[in-house]
């Protein structure tokens, strides 16, 4: 098995309309990619039981952060709050780089999200644009610092987890600032945050938001993929393994979780 996932049509790369899940899952018969409506006007008005999959938007934030934070509460930024999480989530949408796809419920309320992906396709060149933008780095260390205050607990351990390392980093900075990725390096794409609320996982949401991740940055030129996970009962190292994600290394993180990298070679489909 490849770690491409499901096979996924090319016309429906930013729109798909899935029928409801379980009833694709449970029938051998039913063909989720014939029975795919392809238009925008079939994304805007799906009928009820199916659930939308589609590039994520600005309108999208508000819901995917508050999922980031209640579903994906490890590491720093979502111990900063929604608010904080949302600003951060803008600088994917804004990169040219960035990547994210949202699943939504149109039954429950058109922005309903039901799941959320979000990447980048190099993760280098987001990283390296993104540190050079002076103004959004200014926008997200005064939202960052303005979660701070209100939030003196989180301070105080991340004062306690991240000063000296953060230090140490800063004084061993290079003088000339991190050049782009070179030429011979390969490029890379990273899922920073995946996403599916419990009352719809085992339905095959997080495979497809996957699957349409690879396909993304595959055509936009990434030579794998890479992302980072919990090895703990809260991670997802058994889903990314059951869809041929390798293990690489892992790491302990200031918070004591260990992290462990998956990687996979996104193949046409
Ligand atoms: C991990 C997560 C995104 C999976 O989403 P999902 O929609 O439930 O996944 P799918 O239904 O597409 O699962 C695909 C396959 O992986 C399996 N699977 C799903 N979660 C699994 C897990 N935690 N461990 C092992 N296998 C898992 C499913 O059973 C399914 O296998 P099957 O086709 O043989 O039935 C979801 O559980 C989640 O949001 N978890 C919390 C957040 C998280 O850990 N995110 C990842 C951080 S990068």
């Amino acid at each position: 098995m490849t770690c491409g996932g499901p096979s996924l049509r090319p016309d429906i790369e930013v729109v798909e309309v899935m029928r409801l899940l379980s009833r694709i899952k449970n029938s051998p018969s039913t063909s989720t990619t014939a029975s795919l409506p392809t238009s925008d006007s079939a994304a805007t008005n799906p009928t009820p039981g199916q659930l939308v999959l589609r590039l994520m938007t600005e309108e999208d934030l508000p819901a995917t952060s508050r999922a980031h934070v209640s579903l994906l509460p490890f590491g720093m930024f979502p111990s900063l709050g929604a608010r904080f999480v949302r600003r951060w989530q803008r600088t994917f949408l804004d990169s040219r780089h960035g990547v994210g796809y949202v699943v939504i419920d149109p039954a429950v309320a058109p922005g309903a999200v039901v799941g959320f992906l979000l990447g980048t396709s190099d993760q280098t060149a987001h990283a390296t644009a993104l540190t050079a933008d002076r103004r959004t780095m200014a926008s997200l260390a005064g939202t960052g610092c303005a979660a701070l205050c209100v939030r003196p607990r989180v301070a105080a351990r991340l004062l306690r987890s991240r000063f000296r390392p953060w230090t140490r980093r800063l004084l061993h900075r290079p003088v000339e600032p991190a050049a782009a990725r070179s030429f011979t390096s390969p490029q890379v794409a990273v899922i920073t945050a995946l996403a599916v609320h419990p009352g719809w996982r085992k339905n095959g949401i997080g495979e497809r938001l996957v699957a349409h991740f690879l396909e993304h940055v595959r055509t936009a030129g990434a030579r794998w993929a890479e992302l980072q996970t919990s090895v703990g009962p809260l991670g997802a190292a058994g889903f990314y393994e059951r869809l041929g994600w390798r293990a690489r290394s892992q790491r302990l993180t200031p918070d004591g979780d260990v992290l462990r990298t998956y990687y996979c070679i996104p193949q046409s489909s």
